[in-house]
């Protein structure tokens, strides 16, 4: 911890607290406010913690000034490059990249996992056929808890690793059963022989009586995706994650609760929001009526896609995503969409506009990811499943880093009371 500090001055009382200034390894510093209100009697005011750290993290490290991402230090254009999502998923989970040997154990582990109880599949039957994917994770999910009792000691470093390895291996055998019930097909069973996105692939598509063929060029393109979305720091999901669970709440009911957040279209839902917008776009020439709708403040029209908390330059994510769609759009030999013409046309008009720019509203990862995911066949409704599938891994490595940091305490905002001040109850017959 550095010696350097600021100091608060309360004008009415002339009382004064000096507080603590932090250094992380990269980016802005921090003031450690925690004997604020012990000091001053005064707590801090931050809708929407734009100006507030939750917590010390040495998982990812955003810059969203200049555009970079990085993985445990990693930059995520060498990653989406060279690296597979398994190996991104121990790098996140134990701080460094995986020996020869370590990778072939921890792809042994997570393979050893991938089957769901029995008695968890009866649950599926119990939702409408026409629920949404997404409903059904959140629940299956959270119902992991009951299944897995062996593993709830939450103190226990041995149990959480094991609850870890259950979440990342189970994720995509809820996932792919959520769209089998979805669509009415009979669910697949893993097949443990495959890699963890071909194994995926085959559960979502393939049907008992047919023989199934992996592309993999869609399976590369899965990867990249699972790779660009396995953690983003402490975004609205992962924090709720970290609140949920800093009870000691299980890690299956809190990364349910993840699931519930990420779900949102100002968080994970937007790259459904995205394609539902463009399919709503007949044609190009629609395009500028769009932004004009936009920039209105009495519409509450967004261009879905756009802007971003953290990234004020560009998403280091859409710039690689982008790349990508074009090759994979090109590798399937799949006709662009007319949809993606619009896409572009929107990108374009929006990138010159001056309120855009003021704004600094660039298109996020979710305004290309959803087009790579139609062209790879997975279905509207399971955008927002497969990104939740990504970044459980994430949600996970913050778990458990907030479980062994000392600092550790009940998440616990304060509050600026406005509501009426103290008052006498009333009762019913002399009330007005
Ligand atoms: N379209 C039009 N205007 C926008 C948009 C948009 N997509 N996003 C922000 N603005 C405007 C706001 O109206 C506001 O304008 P003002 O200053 O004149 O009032 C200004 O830009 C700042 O917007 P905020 O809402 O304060 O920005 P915030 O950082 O709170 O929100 C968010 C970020 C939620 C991502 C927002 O940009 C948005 O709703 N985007 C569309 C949804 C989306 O794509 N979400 C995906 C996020 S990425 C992810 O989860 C992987």
């Amino acid at each position: 911890m550095s010696k350097s500090s600021v100091t608060i001055t309360d004008n009415r009382t002339g009382k004064s607290v000096e507080l603590p200034v932090l250094h992380g390894t990269h980016g802005p510093d921090a003031i450690d406010i925690k004997s604020l209100h012990r000091e001053l009697g005064m707590f801090t005011y931050d809708p929407g913690y734009v100006s507030t750290g939750s917590c010390r993290s040495a998982i990812t490290y955003i810059d969203g000034d200049e555009g970079i991402l990085l993985y445990r230090g990693y930059p995520i254009e060498q990653l989406a490059q060279h690296s597979s999502y398994l190996e991104v998923c121990y790098l996140l989970l134990y701080g460094e990249l995986p020996s020869t040997e370590q990778m072939t154990e921890f792809r042994t582990i997570i393979r050893h996992h991938s089957m769901v109880h029995e008695g968890l599949r009866r649950f599926y039957s119990g939702f409408r056929h026409d629920a949404h994917p997404m409903a059904i994770m959140v629940g299956i999910v959270g119902a992991l808890s009951a299944f897995y009792h062996d593993s709830l000691d939450v103190t226990d470093p041995e149990h959480r690793e094991i609850s870890a390895h259950r979440l990342i291996a189970k994720m995509p055998t809820i996932a792919a059963d959520s769209y089998k019930y979805s669509i009415g097909q009979p669910f697949m069973y893993p097949d443990n022989s495959l890699g963890y996105v071909e194994n995926f692939l085959r559960m979502m598509f393939a049907v008992p009586t047919e023989p199934y063929e992996i592309n993999p060029v869609v399976a590369r393109a899965l990867n990249l995706i699972l790779i660009l979305h396995a953690d983003h720091e402490q975004n609205a999901s992962a924090s709720t994650v970290r609140l949920a669970s800093s009870s000691g709440a299980s890690p299956f009911a809190s990364i349910s609760a993840g699931i519930g957040s990420l779900w949102g279209p100002a968080h994970g839902g937007a790259n459904e929001a995205v394609i539902r917008m463009l399919q709503s776009i007949k044609s190009v020439k629609e395009v500028p009526k769009l932004i004009e709708r936009a920039k209105d403040k009495n519409d509450s029209f967004r261009l879905m896609g756009f802007g971003h908390r953290i990234y004020k330059n560009y998403d280091p994510r859409a710039k690689i995503i982008r790349a990508a769609c074009h090759d994979v759009l090109k590798a399937l030999s799949t006709k662009p969409e007319p949809m993606f013409e619009v896409a572009l046309e929107l990108e374009r008009i929006a990138l010159e506009d001056d309120y855009f720019r003021e704004r600094k509203l660039y298109p996020n990862v979710d305004f290309y990811s959803g087009m790579i995911f139609k062209a790879i066949g997975i279905p509207l409704n399971m955008f927002t499943v497969v990104f939740a599938m990504a970044r459980t891994v994430g949600w996970i490595a913050q778990w458990m880093e907030m479980m062994e940091d000392p600092e550790n305490r009940i998440g616990r905002p304060r509050q600026l009371y406005v509501g009426s001040p103290q008052r006498d109850y009333v009762p019913l017959d002399k009330r007005r």
